[in-house]
């Protein structure tokens, strides 16, 4: 593999970069002032960078400054002559079946869309819930919906439908769209039957259903509007909406600590400002790059890097709908060498699965193309950081390890160039990008200075991608985000600074885990065990788990009526995978006579998590339980597992 041009940095000289990142660092608003004026096509300029009142968990950047998402990240490129240039490369799940799209094409499917949409009724400000497979199609959908300023809602396509339904509900969205069926790795999920089962629970919720036809075996419904008789019918040309930049451009749904998934609202100017200066940034981007980040769309990967980032730049990025083991384990490779791709984004899950295989797969194709790999969802193992590093990237690329959330829109922290200079840290995120001020907190609010300190992380300024509030609940935004530590987001992490002053992300802090890089609340798990008859009680927690980060381990009491068989633990794991989806079903369900609670009644999850990692001489003080021998019996039940 011959050496790569740019191995490292977007400034050559380090002396250089710390001055533009001090300077950046001195005044961020005026830093993000100039990147507005000169990243972002306004209809009207802003007239106020920022305006915030963190009391009220009120986040405004660009106030009263007018634009149109779509018109940014498809028509500015057409009418500066870049038509012709792919902005999407579709990979579809079958190998080597490929389709390039142009700015131009994707213009005109953006717009024969949008007057689907409008067609059926829909206006700017309104809610439309996108349930589709990694196509073109759902590029199509959320940048229609861009156009014409209504706010998308991708639920990902791995959702069960009372997770569909739920969202689609709690959004209050009246249109659907959705496929007869995805396909990954060769498997068909029958996407058209599960959206029919959703809206079955909401009945009246959904005025039209429109339909791509993937594979074209699912039969339509009567009611369907089939999306591609649709959208040949609809004119090419469509009017750009426009919208203020606080308007809100999507809704997604992330898990908490509590309660039902929240949807958070990303706006339209600081989110899309954001997404484009991190892409470029973070990645090395430069024109003509072939950028390949593999995300699903239904997730905010997807979203701000493989749709909004790349395409507010002028990129051509691709649209990954396969799997990475699919038809082998050589997928990704022999993709990086075909397309020539010069930037690949993934998730540790997937390293972790590939890095088992063996390097066979991955050097008999040659990744010259490869300047920098991204990491992003869950803390990448220093082992699987080297194999990355030396084995992917042949010791040639920057790997840059991307901390963020739903929450923050774009990446937070990740190595600057000065990483190569400083030395890399496997599995450090490291640096803050300009505008983050990460702070480390004690549980009673105060500050830990100095390095070499571990602490809550928190951040002091709004940076512009950070979502604006919980649809429908202002209050949950205040209370989950903003009021544990006044004047500071709290972002649920735990971190570390070391003696350099480098950033260490060490994992959540509270009921939530990370599953395959896919977040879960422990609490939503539970409450989709109490939906099967027998369960009286349960607690979930996560263990280590050598592909997934984390698996998933339950701990279910049965009702004293119920008499369990041998198919027990299979039917709860059903009833998880039916009621939120399949990457959320347990991987272990031990069935216990009681939980390990204090006096008070309060689970005690720290114990359970410390016998499901099998930490056994690490359970700490269980004075403070109701019942101590409770935690025996568990101990001997979970030798099952072992
Ligand atoms: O715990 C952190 C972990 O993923 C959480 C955010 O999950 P989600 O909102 O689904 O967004 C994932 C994609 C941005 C964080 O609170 N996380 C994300 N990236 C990293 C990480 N943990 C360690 N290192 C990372 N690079």
């Amino acid at each position: 593999m011959a050496a790569s041009a740019h191995a490292t940095s977007t400034t050559d000289d380090d002396a250089d970069y710390v001055a533009y990142y001090n300077d950046c660092m001195q005044n961020p608003n005026a830093f993000w002032d100039q990147q507005a004026r000169q990243r972002l096509q306004w209809r009207q300029l802003y007239d106020k960078v920022a305006d915030h009142n963190l009391a009220e968990g009120q986040i405004r950047w660009f106030t009263n400054g007018k634009l149109n998402v779509a018109e940014n990240c498809i028509d500015r490129h057409v009418e500066s002559g870049r038509g012709d240039a792919t902005a999407l490369i579709y990979e579809a799940d079958e190998p080597g079946t490929t389709q390039h799209i142009t700015y131009k094409e994707l213009q005109e499917q953006v717009n024969r869309l949008a007057n689907v949409l409008l067609q059926q009724g829909v206006k700017q400000g309104d809610r439309v819930c996108l349930y589709l497979p990694m196509t073109p199609y759902a590029v199509y959908a959320m940048l229609a919906c861009a156009r014409i300023g209504a706010i998308h809602t991708l639920v990902f396509a791995g959702f069960s439908e009372d997770a569909l339904a739920a969202r689609i509900s709690d959004g209050d969205c009246r249109v659907l769209i959705t496929a007869d069926e995805s396909v990954r790795g060769g498997k068909k999920i029958p996407l058209r039957q599960i959206a029919n089962d959703a809206l079955a629970q909401i009945p009246g919720q959904v005025r039209a259903v429109l339909v791509q036809e993937r594979t074209g075996k699912t039969p339509p419904q009567a009611y369907d509007i089939k999306l591609y008789e649709a959208m040949a019918a609809a004119s090419p040309v469509a009017e750009s909406a426009t919208v203020d930049a606080e308007d809100g451009l999507f809704l997604l749904y992330t898990s908490g600590s509590t309660g039902a998934p929240k949807g958070l609202l990303h706006t339209s100017g600081g989110y899309l400002l954001y997404a484009g200066y991190t892409h470029e940034h973070f990645f090395d981007y430069k024109p003509g790059d072939i950028y390949a980040c593999l995300a699903d769309v239904g997730w905010i990967t997807g979203h701000t890097y493989v749709v909004y980032g790349p395409l507010v730049n002028g990129a051509t990025t691709v649209i990954f709908e396969s799997v990475p083991t699919y038809p082998d384990a050589s997928r990704y490779w022999e993709m990086v060498e075909r397309l020539r791709i010069n930037q690949l984004y993934t998730a540790p899950t997937a390293l972790r699965l590939l890095m088992k295989q063996g390097d066979d797969f991955v050097q008999k194709h040659d990744r010259s193309s490869l300047r920098v790999l991204g990491s992003v969802g869950e803390p990448i193992n220093p082992e699987v950081w080297r194999w990355f590093h030396d084995v992917v990237g042949n010791k040639q690329c920057r790997i840059a390890d991307t901390w963020w959330q739903t929450e923050t829109g774009g990446i937070m922290m990740c190595p600057s160039p000065l990483a190569s200079k400083e030395g890399h840290k496997p599995g450090a995120a490291m640096h803050p990008a300009v505008g983050v001020v990460p702070l480390l907190l004690g549980t009673d609010g105060q500050e830990i200075k100095g390095n070499d300190v571990e602490g809550l992380l928190c951040l002091r300024d709004p940076t512009p991608g950070m979502a604006r509030t919980v649809f429908g609940n202002h209050k949950r935004f205040c209370e989950t985000y903003w009021s544990h530590f006044p004047g500071y987001y709290f972002t649920g992490d735990g971190a570390k600074r070391d003696s350099e002053g480098h950033y260490h992300i060490t994992g959540r802090v509270d009921d939530v885990i990370n599953v395959s890089g896919h977040r879960l609340g422990t609490a939503e798990v539970e409450s989709s065990l109490l939906l099967h008859k027998g369960v009286a009680e349960s607690a979930v927690v996560g263990y280590p788990h050598d592909v997934k980060g984390e698996g998933i381990c339950a701990y279910v009491i049965l009702r004293a009526d119920f008499e369990p068989t041998g198919n027990t633990a299979k039917e709860l794991k059903e009833v998880v995978r039916h009621h939120i989806g399949a990457f959320a079903s347990p991987d272990r369900v031990q069935l216990v006579k009681d939980l390990p609670k204090t006096r008070s009644g309060k689970i005690m999850r720290r114990i359970l998590r410390k016998i499901a990692s099998n930490q056994l001489n690490e359970l700490g003080d269980l004075s403070t339980l109701a019942e101590p021998k409770v935690v025996d019996e568990i101990i001997e039940g979970h030798k099952e597992f072992l």
